[in-house]
C-alpha cells in the first residue's frame, strides 16, 4: 500500500483567508495539534510576508519535532533567505519556493519570458538547496500551464536539487480528469520524476478540491496539501479530513493511505474552528455536526439494525467525542484530568485550575457535563487560564437588565493585573450595554462587525459559544470567542477575549 504524505497549509494558504487569521500563541497551539494528528509537513507561513509570519514560522520550528516545518518563498534570494532563517532550527526543515507558469500569470503579473521563469528556477531552487536539503518547487497555475512548458519547469527543478515537485490548481479551474492527466504527463514527460515526490495543491473555487486531489493520487501523486475544514484563499483549499478519509474508507480503492490518526481529526477540526471563529457548517463531510445523525425513520432503524446499512465510518473513528454523562458536580480535580487524560487530553498545572475553575461552575448550572462540554472547556482553556498575558483582562462579574419598555443595563466587572475595574452602561439591548460599559472602562473605540452564537451540545442546557467580531481603534479586525451555559456571559467572554488579543497587538491605543 502507497503511502501519501499529508502537507497541511492550514497556518499558511488557511490564514490567508479573511477572517481566519491567527496570533502567535493560537499558531502555535494549532500546530502542535497538527503534530498530534500526523500531518507529514507542516507549512508554517510565508516567513518574508511580514516580521509577524517570520516569528510565528520560526516559533513552530521550535515547537513541532515529528513533522516537517515548511516555509514558502517567492524565487528571489530575499524570500529564500526569510525562509532559511524561519526553519533552519526545524529537526526537519524545508524551504518551499514558487514560481508562475501559466502564460498569463507570466505575462500579466510576473512580465517575464518562458526563458527568463527557466532560469530564475533553476537559479533559485540551487540557491535554495545551499541552505536546505529539503526542497519543495510548486509551479503556480501550474493547471492553466503549457505542459510541455511546464515539464521543463520541473526537470529544471530537479536538476537544482528540488525534492518534491508541486502542481497547483490555483484558482481551482481544473476537472477531476484534467488533474489526473496532468499527473499523469509529469510522470511520463519529466526527466527524473520518479526519484521525487509529486505533490498536488488544490483549490476549491468550483467545488472540486478534494475530487482533483483525490484522481492526481489515483494517477501517481505522493503528496497532497490540505487545510483543516478546508479554509483558504476565496472557496478555500482541499479539505484534509476529507481527503483523509476517503483514502482511508476506500483504502481497496486507492491502495493508500496516510500516516494521520483518524482519532484526532475532530478535535483539530473544533480548535481550528474555535480559534477562527469560523463555524464548521452542519452538512460539512466527516465533521459537520449532521454528519453521523440520521433523522429519517427507515435510516434509524437500519442503523439499529446494523450500523453499516448507512454509516461507511464511525464517528469515533474521527474522534468525535459520545455525548454520554462523563462528570458531575461531585466530580474532583483528579477525575477531571483522568477523564482529560483518556480524552487524549494533557493540561498543564496552569490550564488544569482554569479549565476545572469553570468546570466547577457549569457542574452547579448544567445537569449532565458531556464529553463535548469537558472538549469545548478544553478548547478554550487559553481564555480560562488563570495566568492571562500581562495586561490582559478577564471577567470577574457582571450584571445584566434587560427587557421591553425600560432601559438595558449592564454592570460589568473585570480585572487586569492587580486593577479591579467596574463600569455600568445603558444600551440597546443586553450586548449592546455590556460591551459599552467594557469600551468605557477601557478607555476603547471598539466597533462591533459580526456576532453569531452556537449551541456546542444538545438540549435546554447546552453550552453557547459566542464569536464575536470586532474592529479595533487601528482598523484591523480580531475575532474573540467564549462559552457559557448563560449566552449573555458567552458574548461578554467573547468580546473580552476579542479585546485581549487586540491588547496583545497593540491594536488599542
Ligand atoms: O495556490 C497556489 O498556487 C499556492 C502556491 C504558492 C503553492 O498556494
Ligand atoms: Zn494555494
Amino acid at each position: 500500500m502507497k503511502h501519501i504524505k499529508v502537507f497541511d497549509t492550514t497556518l499558511r494558504d488557511g490564514e490567508q483567508s479573511p477572517g481566519c487569521s491567527m496570533n502567535l500563541a493560537e499558531k502555535i497551539e494549532m500546530a502542535k495539534q497538527l503534530e498530534k494528528l500526523g500531518v507529514d509537513i507542516i507549512e508554517a507561513g510565508f516567513a518574508i510576508a511580514s516580521p509577524m509570519d517570520h516569528k510565528s514560522v520560526q516559533a513552530i520550528a521550535a515547537a513541532v519535532s515529528s513533522c516537517t516545518v515548511a516555509s514558502l518563498a517567492r524565487c528571489t534570494k530575499g524570500d529564500i533567505d526569510a525562509a532559511w532563517d524561519a526553519v533552519k532550527e526545524a529537526k526537519h526543515p524545508r524551504i518551499h519556493v514558487f514560481l508562475a507558469t501559466s502564460d498569463i500569470h507570466m505575462e500579466y503579473k510576473l512580465q517575464m519570458t518562458r526563458e527568463q521563469v527557466l532560469q530564475r528556477i533553476s537559479e533559485m531552487v540551487a540557491y535554495a538547496k545551499g541552505f536546505c536539503s529539503d526542497i519543495e518547487f510548486s509551479a503556480e497555475d501550474a493547471s492553466r500551464s503549457d505542459r510541455a512548458f511546464l515539464a521543463q519547469c520541473y526537470a529544471n527543478a530537479i536538476a537544482a536539487g528540488a525534492t518534491t515537485l508541486n502542481v497547483p490548481d490555483t484558482v481551482g479551474y481544473s476537472t477531476p480528469q484534467e488533474m489526473g492527466e496532468l499527473i499523469a504527463y509529469l510522470r511520463k514527460n519529466v526527466a527524473g520524476i520518479e526519484n521525487v515526490d509529486i505533490s498536488v495543491h488544490c483549490h476549491n473555487d468550483l467545488g472540486m478540491a478534494v475530487a482533483n486531489t483525490l484522481a492526481s493520487v489515483q494517477a501517481g501523486a505522493t503528496q497532497v496539501e490540505c487545510t483543516v475544514n478546508g479554509i483558504g484563499e476565496r472557496a478555500g483549499n482541499a479539505s484534509l479530513e476529507e481527503i483523509v478519509m476517503a483514502v482511508h474508507t476506500r483504502r481497496d480503492f486507492y491502495d493508500a493511505d496516510t500516516r494521520i490518526n483518524t482519532r484526532q481529526i475532530y478535535r483539530s477540526s473544533k480548535l481550528l474552528s474555535t480559534i477562527t471563529g469560523v463555524p464548521i457548517p452542519p452538512s460539512k463531510a466527516v465533521v459537520g455536526a449532521n454528519a453521523f445523525a440520521h433523522e429519517s425513520g427507515i435510516h434509524q432503524h437500519g442503523v439499529i439494525a446494523n450500523a453499516q446499512t448507512y454509516e461507511i465510518m464511525n464517528s469515533a473513528e474521527v474522534g468525535i467525542p459520545q455525548n454520554t454523562l462523563v462528570l458531575g458536580k461531585h466530580s474532583g480535580k483528579h477525575a477531571l484530568q483522568e477523564k482529560l487524560a483518556s480524552m487524549g487530553y494533557e493540561l498543564t498545572d496552569d490550564e488544569l485550575e482554569g479549565v476545572f475553575a469553570r468546570f466547577k461552575t457549569m457542574a452547579d448550572r448544567k445537569k449532565n457535563i458531556t464529553g463535548s462540554d469537558l472538549e469545548a472547556l478544553v478548547l478554550h482553556r487559553r481564555n480560562n487560564s488563570i495566568n492571562v498575558q500581562a495586561g490582559a483582562c478577564r471577567l470577574v462579574s457582571h450584571v445584566v437588565n434587560a427587557g421591553d419598555g425600560m432601559p438595558n443595563t449592564a454592570y460589568i466587572k473585570l480585572q487586569r493585573e492587580d486593577e479591579t475595574l467596574e463600569e455600568v452602561a445603558i444600551g440597546t439591548g443586553p450586548l449592546d450595554s455590556s460591551f459599552k460599559a467594557i469600551n468605557r472602562m477601557l478607555g476603547l473605540d471598539v466597533r462591533l462587525e459580526g456576532f453569531s452564537l452556537n449551541a456546542v451540545t444538545d438540549g435546554e442546557d447546552a453550552i453557547g459559544e459566542a464569536v464575536v467580531k470586532l474592529e479595533a481603534p487601528d482598523g484591523k479586525n480580531y475575532t474573540g470567542t467564549g462559552l457559557s451555559t448563560d449566552i449573555i456571559e458567552s458574548s461578554i467572554r467573547a468580546y473580552v477575549n476579542g479585546i485581549n488579543k487586540m491588547l496583545e497587538n497593540g491594536s488599542a491605543s
